[in-house]
C-alpha cells in the first residue's frame, strides 16, 4: 500500500499525507479557518501555525510520528486536514489531534467521508483504536464525533488554549477492521 495516500470513496477527491514542504498551503487552510482559531484560542492563527504543526509532538514522540493528512479536490486545492500522532498514547491507538475543513466545505458529508477514509488507513496499519479530544464548547464538533461512533471516555480539568480556557471531552472509538 502507498504509505502516503488515503483512498477516498468519493469521486473527485483525494487525500494524502502532507509533508513540511506543504506548510505554505496548509497555512492557507488555517487562515480560512480563522474563526475556529478564535473559537479555540481566542486569537487568529499564528503566521507559523502550519510549520509549527509538523513539529508539535508529545514528549515521548518524534516528528516521525506526526501524520498530517490533507483532503484535496479535483483541482488539487486543499479543502481540509487531519492531524494525528501514530501509536499514541499507546501502541494500539492513533491520536487524532485536529480535524478541520474549510468553512464552505462543511456540512455536506465530506468530513465524514474523510474521517472514514482515515480510519480505514490506520486500520490497515494495525491500529485498534482512535482517540481524540474535543473542547466542551464545540457542540457541533462533539456531535460530529458521536456521529462517527466515538464515545466520551472522560472529561479533563480546564486547560489553557491561547488566551482561552477549555474543558475537553476525551473520546475513543474502536476502529472498523471489516
Ligand atoms: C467537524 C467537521 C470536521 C465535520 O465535517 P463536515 O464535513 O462538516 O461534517 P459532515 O457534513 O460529514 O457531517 C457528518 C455528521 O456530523 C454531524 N454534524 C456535522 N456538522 C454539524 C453541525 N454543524 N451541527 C450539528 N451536527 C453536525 C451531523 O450529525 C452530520 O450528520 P448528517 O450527515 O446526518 O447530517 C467540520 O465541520 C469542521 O471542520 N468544523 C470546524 C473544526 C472542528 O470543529 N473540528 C472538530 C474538532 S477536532
Amino acid at each position: 500500500m502507498d504509505n502516503s495516500t488515503i483512498l477516498m470513496d468519493i469521486a473527485g477527491y483525494s487525500a494524502k499525507r502532507l509533508q513540511p514542504l506543504d506548510a505554505e498551503v496548509l497555512q492557507q487552510l488555517y487562515a480560512q479557518c480563522t474563526e475556529f482559531a478564535y473559537f479555540i484560542d481566542g486569537q487568529p492563527p499564528l503566521s507559523t501555525a502550519a510549520r509549527d504543526e509538523f513539529l508539535a509532538v508529545p514528549q515521548t514522540k518524534t516528528t516521525q510520528d506526526k501524520y498530517i493528512f490533507g483532503l484535496f479536490d479535483a483541482r488539487n486545492v486543499l479543502l481540509g486536514m487531519i492531524e494525528s500522532i501514530r501509536h499514541y498514547p499507546d501502541n494500539q491507538t492513533w491520536w487524532l489531534g485536529l480535524m478541520m475543513l474549510a468553512p464552505e466545505q462543511r456540512g455536506k458529508g465530506l468530513g465524514s467521508k474523510f474521517y472514514k477514509a482515515f480510519e480505514r488507513w490506520v486500520a490497515v496499519h494495525g491500529v485498534r483504536q482512535v482517540s481524540l479530544s474535543v473542547v466542551e464548547a464545540n457542540e457541533q464538533g462533539l456531535q460530529f464525533w458521536k456521529h462517527m461512533g466515538f464515545e466520551v471516555i472522560r472529561k479533563t480539568p480546564p486547560k489553557q488554549f491561547g488566551n482561552k480556557t477549555h474543558i475537553l471531552y476525551v473520546m475513543s472509538r474502536i476502529v472498523n477492521t471489516d
